[in-house]
């Protein structure tokens, strides 16, 4: 099988879905792989690197697509590009379909194939495909780099001869991958550091790196389908503010990961909540790319409001690019790895149970249940 490479079209996106590394693996499983020129060169990766890695290149995205078979993206393509698209090929890509469903439609209605990485479930042997995860990682360390740059005090505990500095105070809520990582970089930043999240199962988690877990309790399990935190109701997430207002309040940090796949992010602080906040202190919210955790949030903004710093940054993984392509290039040929030695496009979308879930339409037709 043939696989294209296209270079990112959203505007500030430096990373790319394979880099000459993914190229060499790939041959050795039997495919070819077409990249579109300049793919790389937000990661610093010219054309000439992909070509001794063996790749061929070509000069437009629609030469790319006529050659291949199998087509890989960072992002859902607009519908516009997606009307000079051929027909009935396949698409492997960080797609957020659900986001997205008229540009489904059109490669439905070409008879396009179309795996969504987003969809990869949590299991282990998935774990060197979980594009999310490399991604949220990543986004959780510069997270914290962002609040420390825009921060007016330090963060370690700095013993001076002109007298002791003490240490910033960050909370973070929604101890996924992101909140982890967001919480070990600030705790390597010398930071007091406490973390929260429903999922029973993220106690544990915060406490191995070192940071404290708010004693908050919440009627009923806060885990849903597969490991995933659930929705609250309206009056959970009223209850949720509540308790959490007293810690917000006393941060000098905050960083907001919560997500619910599929669902738009939690609200889960107000404008009241940041109002109790200490002038000078930030905000960092994560999950600005699904509405946000912060009621003020503009996505992609950064507001000051009455002295606290508001950052809702978009796409942060792509101001890593070297790194994020790095673990996204391993991510995308480990998927492909999936149709097998001989590189051959799968017969069927139900053959293996990853390419079973992240199949959203099967030359054309939706494999989705109705919800
Ligand atoms: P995510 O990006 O979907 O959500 C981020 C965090 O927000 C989650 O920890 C979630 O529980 C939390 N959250 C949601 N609503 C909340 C609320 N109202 N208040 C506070 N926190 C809230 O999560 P991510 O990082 O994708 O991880 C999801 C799950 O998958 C976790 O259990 C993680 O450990 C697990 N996982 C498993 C992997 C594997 O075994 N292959 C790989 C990666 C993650």
């Amino acid at each position: 099988m043939k696989v294209g490479v296209l270079r990112e079209r959203v505007p500030g996106e430096q990373r790319v879905a394979l880099l000459p590394e993914g190229v060499k693996r790939l041959q050795e499983r039997g495919f070819t792989v077409v990249v579109e020129a300049g793919a790389g060169l937000g990661s610093f990766t010219p054309d000439k690197a992909y070509e001794e890695a063996g790749a061929t290149l070509r000069a437009t995205a629609q030469e790319v697509l006529a050659a291949v078979d199998i087509v890989l993206t960072l992002h859902m393509p607009s519908e516009a590009e997606l009307a000079q698209w051929p027909q009935q090929k396949a698409l492997v890509g960080i797609l957020q379909a659900w986001r997205f469903p008229r540009a489904v439609e059109v490669l439905a209605q070409k008879g396009w194939t179309v795996y969504a990485l987003e969809r990869l479930p949590r299991i282990t042997r998935a774990q060197s495909m979980d594009v999310l995860s490399s991604m949220a990682a990543l986004a959780g360390y510069k997270a914290v780099l962002l609040a420390a740059n825009h921060f007016v005090r330090v963060f370690p505990m700095l013993t001076t001869a002109a007298g002791t500095l003490t240490p910033a105070r960050v909370l973070v809520i929604g101890a996924g991958v992101a909140g982890l990582q967001a919480i070990a970089t600030a705790r390597r930043l010398g930071a007091q550091v406490e973390g929260y999240d429903i999922r029973p199962a993220a106690k544990e988690q915060v406490e191995s790196l070192g940071a404290k877990f708010l004693p908050l309790t919440l009627d009923g399990r806060g885990e849903g389908a597969g490991g995933y935190a659930r929705e609250l109701t309206p009056e959970e997430q009223a209850r949720q503010r509540e308790a959490l207002a007293a810690y917000v309040a006393r941060a000098d940090i905050v960083i907001t990961t919560a997500a619910v796949p599929g669902r738009p992010a939690p609200k889960l602080i107000t404008a009241d909540m940041r109002k109790a906040m200490k002038p000078g202190s930030v905000i960092v919210d994560l999950a600005a790319e699904t509405g946000g955790n912060c009621e003020e949030t503009r996505p992609g903004e950064t507001q000051t409001l009455e002295g606290v710093t508001l950052i809702a940054p978009l796409n942060l993984p792509a101001t890593l690019p070297v790194h994020a392509s790095q673990m996204l290039s391993r991510n995308f040929t480990e998927f492909l790895g999936l149709f097998g030695r001989k590189a051959e496009a799968p017969r069927l979308h139900t053959e293996d149970e990853i390419l079973r879930v992240t199949c959203i339409l099967w030359q054309g037709q939706s494999t989705l249940q109705p919800a």
